[in-house]
């Protein structure tokens, strides 16, 4: 499939946007100072906090799990069997309890990952999200593939 180019002059911290990639949902982020905050508070409940498996690109193998802090690109499909988890940015309280604090849910078997695609402990997907080939062209394009 050909590489897709998005315009992410207009994403807003805290939004999230979809695009379509070899048929697979990849999600575009913007973090806010925040979430990098949070990012870091939550290693302990995390599988794999440091990414030491094969999830992510090299330019990935990073606290955030990407090229630049305040842009999240990742695949939006569960490592478990492969539903698309659901965008939960709100903070506790809510149903996801006290801890949430933001991040996605796979509504299949209750998967839970932080905002940098990282899996919690004790949940099915066994490895964090996958994060797909890709790069920037100046600030506001990012090609993906
Ligand atoms: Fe996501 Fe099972 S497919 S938890």
């Amino acid at each position: 499939g050909a590489p897709v180019q998005i315009d992410i002059s207009q994403l807003e911290p805290g939004q999230l946007l979809t695009v379509e990639w070899r048929g697979k949902p990849v999600w575009i982020f913007r973090r806010t100072e925040e979430v990098l905050n949070t990012l870091i508070s939550l290693n302990d409940e995390l599988r794999d906090p440091q990414s030491t498996q094969t999830q992510q690109p090299e330019y990935a193998q990073n606290e955030t799990r990407s090229i630049r802090k305040d842009v999240m690109v990742m695949v939006g499909i569960c490592t478990h069997l492969g539903c698309s988890p659901t965008y939960r940015p709100e903070i506790a309280p809510n149903d996801l309890g006290a801890n949430w604090k933001g991040g996605f849910f796979c509504p299949c078997h209750g998967s839970r990952f932080d905002l940098a695609g990282r899996v919690y402990q004790g949940v099915p997907a066994p490895t964090n999200l996958e994060v797909p080939p890709y790069h920037f062209q100046g600030d506001n394009i990012v090609i993906v593939g």
